[in-house]
């Protein structure tokens, strides 16, 4: 066995999967899909072969010859915690293909169902989330970011609803007889009412990226690229018309820092709130939380996120989880590019200020575990869902950050292009990486301490605070507070939500009660429609003993499903003693039916660590 990856069962000695396809059957009442998958290996292969499965049930293999034979098969039986259940496969001599039946289960860790009660449309709706190592739960597959597939896809759904995935729409039509290749039964998979939405993944992406969604979503156009899907009729559409207006361009300001746009399409899905991700990358369609359309184009943030993505993530893709900074630095140090260009360089400095304050509180949560301050963190028996953090967005920026300040901004923006053209379709590790910089940018490593960088714990001393007049004035008024100095109504007049969250982000932790219900009394924190400034002021309200503020938490947690609300919400009550950790029980306990089981694991993990 020859282990290419700490979160997968696929053996480096093996050839792995490069196409899939896929016919799922979609069933709403049961949460189940009831599915057939046709792969195809990068080399013939005999005897052994091992695909990751979680909570999946295998119901037969065979060979895609005429007429198949069986494929011997067995699934793991007590599944690992972390990882799931190998399905280990014997293969005749020389199999390229082979074609497996399967059903998911109502548990899928990467699916949500919900039911209509619980949908804008009052209709049914399902959405994947695949990344970390979740596909699995989907379908059987090498799921790990080392192997690239293509895949198509066709999806069986009720013909009142429509369904969209990352990858190309072929089209939308009746189910044929040929369709189903043993997903279900014939019958029901032509069953009037029943349609089938087709689509086609051309670009080799890894598991991670697989994605779908379906349920009663409608759609308008941005530009000649871009469309934004969503469910809830016109007006949510209007409003996330309106929030995305600008996306066309920001496609072309990437396209002008990192080079041609590869994916064809940029669409954007916004979720049900229960999306348990601020945005996912999914190529050709990003998925989005419903909590960035504000009204005031702050959304625009997470969308160049999740655009830089399509360069620096989706292009080139770590090759583990160990090298996840490759993907969210990189794409935290584009993202922050594209902002500059089309915000301002005072934008672009508020979110780094946002950044450095968000690492220097890692190095607080991690206090006691420093191999995840790390860079390049150890990563084997570990959830990447428990240990997600800011660590390798924003160490992963300072560290491009620096190297950029080291060589200048006209040879760090050559050096980027050449990276990305260099290894796009590639999935490398964090050594290729550095023997490139090493190659291009020669006896960098006698100006840097690149090992430190990458190997070292805590925030290496050439690391930079962000420099600039706004963030220097809110830092300095957040520190006032102390002294019972609240800002003054002119000092905050032209405050949006970022400003606001860094000045709450930066207030001294041991604040008195009283002067936080008088921080709310004059500026309405609380009740914010920004939940980034609603969760940093309830947050701080928790820490200080504030107990009036407990109903507007309940709401919040039964609100919204993003784990960067519930991390922090559900860590404040359950540190507490008493009231607090008893609330925060009773309020998991009546909200998690409403959550991505993504997130009701994480939240699951916080109250039990704390019990
Ligand atoms: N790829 C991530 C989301 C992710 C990471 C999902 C790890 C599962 C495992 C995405 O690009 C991301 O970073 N989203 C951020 C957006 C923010 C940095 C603008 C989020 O969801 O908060
Ligand atoms: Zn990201």
């Amino acid at each position: 066995m020859a282990p290419v990856d700490p979160h997968s069962y696929t053996d480096g000695a093996h050839p792995v999967t490069k196409h899939a396809a896929l016919s799922f059957y979609l069933d709403f009442t049961a949460s189940t899909i009831h599915a057939s998958a046709l792969l195809t290996l990068s080399e013939p292969h005999s005897g052994d072969l091992l695909l990751d499965t979680r909570a999946v049930s295998v119901h037969s293999a065979t060979t895609a010859a005429d007429p198949p034979e069986p494929i011997l098969f067995s699934l793991a039986a007590s599944p690992d915690p972390i990882l799931g259940s190998a399905l280990t496969l014997t293969l005749p001599p020389d199999t390229t293909s082979f074609h497996l039946t399967f059903s998911t289960s109502p548990d899928a860790s990467a699916l949500q169902w919900l039911a209509p009660p619980q949908t804008a449309s009052a209709q049914p709706f399902v959405f994947s989330q695949c990344q970390s190592i979740h596909a699995r739960s989907i379908f059987p597959c090498h799921d790990t970011p080392a192997a690239r597939i293509t895949f198509s896809l066709l999806l069986n759904v009720p013909s009142q609803l429509s369904a969209v995935a990352a990858a190309r729409h072929v089209g939308r039509r009746d189910p044929l007889p040929s369709d189903h290749c043993g997903a279900c039964d014939e019958a029901l998979w032509c069953a009037p009412g029943r349609v089938v939405e087709e689509f086609e993944m051309e670009q080799p992406v890894p598991p991670y990226l697989f994605a779908f969604a379906a349920g009663g979503i409608g759609s308008r156009d941005l530009g000649p690229r871009t469309r934004v899907y969503a469910e809830g009729g016109d007006k949510v559409l209007d409003e996330a018309a309106r929030e995305f207006a600008g996306v066309e361009d920001m496609v072309k300001v990437g396209e002008d820092l990192f080079g041609p746009y590869e994916w064809e399409r940029f669409d954007l899905l916004v979720l049900p709130p229960s999306f348990p991700y601020g945005g996912m990358e999914n190529p050709r369609m990003v998925f989005l939380t419903p909590t960035v359309i504000k009204g005031d184009a702050s959304g625009a943030q997470v969308v160049a996120h999740e655009l830089a993505h399509s360069w620096t993530g989706n292009l080139i893709t770590n090759k583990t989880n160990e090298d996840f900074w490759l993907n969210e630095g990189f794409t935290t140090y584009a993202e922050r590019r594209i902002v500059e260009v089309v915000q301002g360089e005072e934008r672009a400095a508020l979110n780094m200020g946002i950044g450095w304050r968000g690492l220097n509180q890692m190095m607080e949560r991690f206090k006691d575990n420093m191999e995840f301050t790390k860079l390049k963190p150890k990563m084997a028996g570990i959830d990447p869902d428990d240990v997600y953090s800011e660590v390798p967005y924003e160490k992963g920026f300072q560290f491009l950050w620096r190297i950029e300040r080291q060589i200048g901004r006209p040879a760090f923006d050559e050096f980027i292009k050449k990276y990305i053209a260099m290894f796009k379709f590639q999935s490398i590790d964090t050594e290729t990486f550095l023997e490139f910089l090493k190659a291009n940018v020669p006896g960098i490593e006698n100006q840097i301490d690149l090992h430190l960088w990458v190997e070292g714990t805590g925030i290496p001393p050439d690391a930079m605070e962000p420099d600039s007049a706004i963030y220097k004035k809110i830092c300095s008024l957040a520190a006032e507070f102390k002294s019972g100095k609240l800002p003054s109504e002119d000092e905050v007049a032209d405050w949006n939500g970022q400003e606001w969250e860094l000045y709450l982000e930066n207030l001294p932790t041991d604040v008195e009660a009283s002067q936080v219900t008088a921080l709310d009394e004059r500026y309405k924190l609380s009740e914010s429609r920004d939940y980034e400034v609603k969760v940093a002021f309830l947050q701080l309200a928790i820490s200080a003993g504030c107990k009036c503020y407990f109903n507007e938490v309940e709401k919040c947690l039964k609100q919204v499903g993003r784990m960067k609300y519930l991390r922090p919400l559900y860590s404040s009550l359950a540190k507490c003693s008493g009231e607090e950790k008893m609330l925060a029980q009773r309020i998991f306990s009546e909200a998690q039916e409403f959550y991505h089981p993504i997130a009701r694991g994480v939240a699951e993990s916080i109250l039990s660590k704390h019990s």
